[in-house]
């Protein structure tokens, strides 16, 4: 009678150890596979790549968390890369998209006190600049700082809200991400834009304000400092790829006097942690802006204000031109108000 070891030996010859080993390679090749397609691609280095990479990374539905990818963070859009002791880099969960002098460095120096929001340093321009988005998404997530699955990563690149590809470009990459857009008075901006643009340290300021927005009794709707202030323009253009319940705008007028109250209405939005107290933030009389303590990382506490860039003084404009960019900014600002479902304290 056949005993059972004689049947072990019996499957274990050469020419079956070979096929258990096939077997078992092909078994191993079919697994790995079916992990990596789950993966998203992140070799995209030119414009055209790019959709077709990310095609796996676009959610069903455009208003719900992509659960592709990130198993962990709800917040996270599933863009990641470069696995590393100190977390990994991620495609931001919110960017600050602009405008441009209404305050966007101090809401994310703001903002980045605390300690569940990181940013990188500068301004990444990746979606405004052709040439920097071509380079791809792995090199956008690459500029970003290392974050752990609590922290949420911000940037801001404030020309992003007037550049009209944008808000195509970010859908297609990341449509829930969420977006922060602060506003200020759209004249105020103006004249705030133009004292950077003739700021001493740059160019000679050869025309004053009232000669360089008015001409022939008219605001010059071709300056580009009055062409960024009409914010309902660049609006409507966001408002045709994400709902307005994903863009929160702040009062950068109101984030001035009382900076608070706003962050903490971003800070709920975000959807981190409650952080932020009144008590954190303390009037700078040399500065004539609000400046805030700052813990970091070290635990030490220091006081952090902006740079002498903002808050720069603002020359005095004529009753005229003041009168003439109040008629020329109603109508724009009645149309933002009715889009943004919000109103602002701008055409008194
Ligand atoms: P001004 O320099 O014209 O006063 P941005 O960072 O988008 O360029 O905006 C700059 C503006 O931020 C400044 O314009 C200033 O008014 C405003 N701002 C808001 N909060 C500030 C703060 N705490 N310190 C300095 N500037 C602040």
């Amino acid at each position: 009678m056949e005993t059972i070891p004689n049947r072990i030996a019996f499957t274990l010859t050469s020419k079956n150890v070979v096929i258990i080993t096939l077997f078992i390679g092909l078994g191993l090749l079919l697994l790995s596979n079916l992990h990596s397609s789950h993966l998203p691609s992140f070799s995209a280095t030119s414009g055209t790549s790019i959709y077709t990479n990310l095609q796996a990374l676009r959610t069903p539905n455009k208003y719900l968390f992509s659960t592709n990818n990130i198993p962990h963070n709800p917040h996270t859009i599933g863009h990641v890369s470069n696995v590393g002791m100190l977390g990994k880099q991620r495609f931001p969960q919110a960017i600050i998209i602009g405008v441009k002098k209404s305050g966007t460095r101090a809401l994310i120096d703001m903002l980045k006190s605390h300690p569940q929001i990181i940013s990188p340093k500068g301004e990444i321009h990746f979606f405004d600049r052709d040439e920097t988005f071509r380079k791809g998404v792995s090199w956008y997530i690459g500029r970003m700082p290392y974050s752990t699955i609590d922290q949420l990563t911000i940037e801001k690149s404030p020309s992003y809200f007037i550049t009209p590809d944008v808000p195509k470009r970010i859908f297609h990459l990341s449509p829930n991400v969420k977006l922060l857009l602060i506003v200020r008075n759209p004249i105020e901006r103006a004249i705030s834009d133009y004292s950077q643009l003739f700021n001493p340290g740059r160019k000679s300021r050869n025309l004053t304000f009232d000669d360089f927005v008015i001409h022939n009794h008219h605001v010059d709707n071709t300056v580009s400092v009055i062409k960024v202030s009409t914010y309902d323009i660049h609006m409507a253009r966001w408002l045709r790829y994400f709902p307005l319940q994903q863009i929160h705008v702040v009062n950068g007028d109101a984030l001035i006097l009382d900076p608070a109250p706003e962050i903490i209405k971003v800070q709920d939005f975000l959807g981190v942690s409650s952080f932020f107290q009144k008590n954190m933030f303390y009037f700078n009389y040399t500065k004539g802006f609000y400046c805030w303590n700052k813990v970091t990382e070290n635990g030490y506490t220091h006081q952090n204000c902006l740079g002498s860039g903002k808050g720069r003084p603002h020359p005095d404009i004529s009753k005229t031109t003041k009168e003439l960019l109040k008629q020329y900014f109603a109508s724009h600002n009645e149309r933002f108000f009715e889009l943004v479902e919000k109103s602002f304290d701008w055409n008194n």
